[in-house]
């Protein structure tokens, strides 16, 4: 890429190239990911694509794919049965924690485990059969990327193998009568959806789809209603970084979801979509030069919400 933007991109990189964290390793494939790889993509309104780096390189979605799960759900439910099921309320606690509000127990909200389980379960009529519903979430996923998005059966039989404590959360919002189907196949489907394969282009589109209310700029496609992108964009803003969401506002300022692979998404309204990809993670679970990036970007460009 010899675009000026592109130029700049890697020049971000080199200076953001210094690196610590580690590779997330209770999901075993995850372990052997090349530490070294590091990306940034960017999306414009109009779908022009700037990139750097190993920006061709696929990694898992992981809970990046969350946020647009939840946009499936509401579009396909609306967002007051949604929010009957799945609060929108920081946890303030690790993204696997038993994070379940006390008076209705329903999860505190979409970007943790357990809230994402349960979404999962919520995209599609509820009397979906787990392959057809696992295939809505990932042809989902695809229309915001715009393109169609393979799974990496590896990764997914890795995860599947060590799977217990989701399989524990999920056992939860079914004993609280959350989720009406087995944990099992929740579990399966959830896990299935966070290895859809992406590169940084994908998560820069599915970002921009987002900060546009809904309509890919690659294709055009409306994939949520304007009012559901505005929902997704709020939780994110507040819960996407986890218990690192409020360090990530003050100094980032973008609405923005990560990924245990090593991905973090961000999405301004009306303005730009992000990728980057590098699979070292802090304590958080976010990506260690990814969140590096994203701060310089912000900078730069003056990109910060307030
Ligand atoms: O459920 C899990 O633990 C993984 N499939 C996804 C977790 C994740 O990406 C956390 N994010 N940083």
């Amino acid at each position: 890429m010899h675009s000026p933007v592109g130029e700049y991109l890697q020049q971000i990189l080199s200076e953001c190239a210094a690196d610590d964290g580690a590779v997330a390793d209770y999901i075993p494939e995850l372990a052997a990911a090349d530490p070294d790889h590091l990306a940034v993509a960017l999306c414009t309104p109009d779908g022009t694509l700037y990139s750097a780096g190993d920006a061709e390189r696929r990694f898992t979605i992981q809970s990046i794919s969350k946020p647009f799960a939840y946009a499936l759900a509401l579009r396909d439910h609306g967002i007051d049965a949604v929010l009957e099921k799945v609060g929108v309320e920081p946890s303030g606690d690790a993204f696997n924690e038993i994070s379940l509000e006390e008076r209705t127990g329903r999860p505190e909200n979409p970007m943790i485990n357990i809230g994402a389980i349960t979404t999962h379960t919520l995209v599609g009529p509820a009397d979906l059969d787990e392959d057809a519903r696992t295939a809505r979430v990932i042809e989902g996923l695809g229309a915001f990327a715009g393109r169609e998005l393979a799974v990496d059966e590896d990764v997914f039989a890795s995860e599947m193998s060590e799977v217990w404590r989701n399989l524990a959360l999920a056992s939860l919002v079914r004993a609280n009568g959350i989720i009406s189907g087995s944990p099992e196949e929740a579990v399966r489907g959830y896990t299935r959806q966070c290895a859809a394969l992406v590169d940084v282009r994908d998560l820069a589109v599915m970002g921009m789809t987002l900060a546009r209310g809904g309509t890919n700029p690659l294709t055009g496609e409306q994939v949520v209603p304007e009012e559901v992108a505005r929902q997704v964009l709020s939780v994110m803003t507040s819960c996407g970084m986890y218990d690192a969401a409020g360090d990530w506002l003050s100094a980032v300022g973008i609405p923005a979801k990560s990924g245990v692979a090593g991905g973090i998404l961000g999405a301004l309204p009306g303005q730009v979509g992000a990728g980057t990809f590098s699979p070292r993670l802090d304590r958080f679970g976010n990506s260690v030069r990814g969140v590096r990036v994203f701060e310089r970007l912000s900078r730069d460009m003056n990109l910060h919400l307030m």
